[in-house]
């Protein structure tokens, strides 16, 4: 028997008492998007949706890259099915400068959701997965207004993450903070189904996952560990290394959850100022939840991601994560050189 997502969430609210009502309809609902924005995907170039904002001269988000139409559809799909519901106070996303407050015509709830409408937006034109990235967490002052103060907790604080898969098959992969479960879209009949529960990321790999390119660019203890994935079985770790590098980080992420590995984009000197290109709100917390949650771990190379106090809605971060041993040796070689 096939257990949908509704089932799946229905059970989790009645039997474990996990998620009120609302969250619950906040789910469905950013499921219901992601079944949208999967559709517009496998569309391609049949629709008209490929290509950058106001063709090749395009436009830039708040994090100075040009934004494709797909991503602003993504965007505004998010938005639409997300504000009326009565569920949330406010959301935030890769593609707005500021939040989005629920207007004043429709009630507002007690949740704040973030997101990454399409992650991995390289990717739309060659046909290689993207995804949706999304994080909740609840309103915690007491103001009538909601601000970006609002949203700036730590990841500990979130009460439900996850991300969608537009990939050879759409998957949503949730927590809710009792592990990580899987569900795959069954097109035929329109609902994810459940096609994996306890998902556990192996403690040991011998895959990473990192952009090569940029290795003049590292820092020494991610040099270190690289060079010793490198010189594989005559190397100090004793075994040879594969490597993959899908420059989505779903899809990178997806692979982790499924068969382990180490995902790294850490730090590195072409912007020095910066503490990383991931942002620390919609892409490493929700992956870093999602990946505690299945017995891996997520740092930043000196502290637990999941821990760091945000400053400001678009921060970035230096992001480890995956199988935990690795991700523990990486970080080692961070604290004590
Ligand atoms: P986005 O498309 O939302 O801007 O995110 C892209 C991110 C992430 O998904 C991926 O891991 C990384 O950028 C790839 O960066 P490089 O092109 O520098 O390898
Ligand atoms: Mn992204
Ligand atoms: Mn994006």
């Amino acid at each position: 028997m096939s257990i949908s997502l509704t089932r799946y969430l229905v059970e989790e609210q009645r039997a474990k008492g996990r998620i009120p009502s609302e969250l619950r309809l906040l789910l469905e609902v950013v499921a219901r998007a992601c079944k949208s924005i999967s559709h517009a995907v496998n569309k391609g170039a049949l629709g008209s949706e490929l290509g950058d904002v106001m063709g090749s001269a395009g436009i830039e988000n708040v994090q100075g890259e040009v934004q494709k139409k797909l991503d602003i559809i993504a965007n505004d799909v998010l938005i639409e099915a997300n504000e009326w519901g009565g569920h949330l106070a406010a959301m935030a996303s890769e593609e707005m400068d500021s939040i989005h407050v629920v207007p004043n015509r429709y009630p507002q709830g007690e949740y704040l959701l973030m997101f990454d409408p399409l992650d991995g937006s390289s990717n739309i034109e060659v046909n290689v997965s993207i995804g949706t990235i999304f994080s909740v967490l609840k309103k915690v002052s007491n103001n009538a207004a909601v601000t970006e103060q609002d949203f700036l907790q730590p990841g500990t604080q979130q009460v439900a993450a996850g991300y969608c898969v537009y990939g050879p098959q759409t998957t949503l992969v949730l927590t809710v903070g009792d592990g990580v479960a899987m569900f795959t879209l069954d097109r035929e009949q329109g609902s994810f189904v459940l096609t994996q529960e306890n998902v556990k990321v192996p403690e040991d790999t011998k895959e990473f996952a990192i952009n090569m390119s940029n290795m003049r660019h590292w820092d020494a203890p991610v040099k270190r560990y690289v060079d010793e994935c490198l010189a594989g079985k005559e190397g100090p770790r004793g075994k040879d290394f594969n490597m993959r590098w899908i420059a989505s980080m779903v899809a990178d992420v997806h692979r982790i959850l499924t068969r382990g590995g180490i995902f790294m984009y850490p730090w590195d000197k072409r912007e020095p100022e910066k503490p990383g290109k991931l942002r620390l709100m919609y892409e490493a917390n929700p992956m870093s939840w999602l990946i505690e949650q299945a017995g891996g771990a997520a740092t930043n190379g000196n502290q637990r991601i999941l821990d760091l106090e945000p400053k400001q809605l678009h921060q970035r971060v230096s992001v480890i994560l995956g199988s935990k041993n690795e991700v523990e040796r990486v970080t080692k070689y961070h604290v004590t050189p």
